[in-house]
């Protein structure tokens, strides 16, 4: 499991110290409301270090991550996560440049340009060990983060219904 840095911010693999936060971040509606088909906040503490374990499992990949963002300093920031993005029924066979790139950023963080910043840093790595693309699925009402995804350069495909069971902005 790798840590990645940049400027202002290190992306290190979520730990049990961490469930408090992860349950204040996807606790909140503001933070989910835009998440897959069926966005649902998380309400307990178990929920959460379960989570956090399935993500250190996805972080064992030599390319595939989700990490916690903090600051230099170690405050807690947000998720940012890069991984085979989940199709819709009926849809397939799945091709391995269909790794998605997502950032969830606590409200409290929003407006600092972080989100960017990690997306960068982690989208880098990422094509420095071989990975040829990545790819980003937005609700279409979700302008913050299509607003991430024109900082990042990545160009906006349109709608498309093959992710998530449910109808998303692509860009690549
Ligand atoms: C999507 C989300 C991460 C965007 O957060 P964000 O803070 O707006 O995005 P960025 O990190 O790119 O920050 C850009 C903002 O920081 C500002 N900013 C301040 N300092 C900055 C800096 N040094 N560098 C870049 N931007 C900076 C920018 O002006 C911009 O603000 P503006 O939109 O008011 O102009 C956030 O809204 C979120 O977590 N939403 C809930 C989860 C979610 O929907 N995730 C996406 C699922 S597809």
């Amino acid at each position: 499991m790798r840590t990645i840095t940049s400027q202002r911010l290190t992306l290190r693999p979520w730990d049990a110290d961490d469930t408090d936060f992860l349950l204040d971040l996807e606790g909140r509606w503001e933070v989910v409301r835009y998440l897959g088909a069926d966005p649902t906040p998380m309400t307990s503490r178990d929920e959460a270090l379960a989570s956090v374990e399935r993500r250190r499992a996805v972080s064992e990949h030599p390319i595939h991550g989700i990490w916690i963002i903090t600051d230099h300093a170690g405050a807690r920031l947000g998720n940012l996560l890069l991984k085979p993005i989940p199709l819709s029924a009926g849809e397939g066979p799945s091709d391995p440049a269909e790794v998605e790139i997502g950032w969830h950023v606590h409200p409290d963080a929003w407006g600092h340009g972080y989100a960017t910043e990690a997306a960068v840093a982690a989208s880098a790595d990422a094509f420095a060990r071989g990975q040829s693309r990545v790819i980003a699925v937005t609700h279409p009402d979700n302008h913050a983060s299509q607003a991430v995804c024109r900082r990042l350069g990545m160009r906006h495909v349109g709608l498309t219904t093959r992710y998530m069971d449910t109808s998303c902005e692509l860009s690549s």
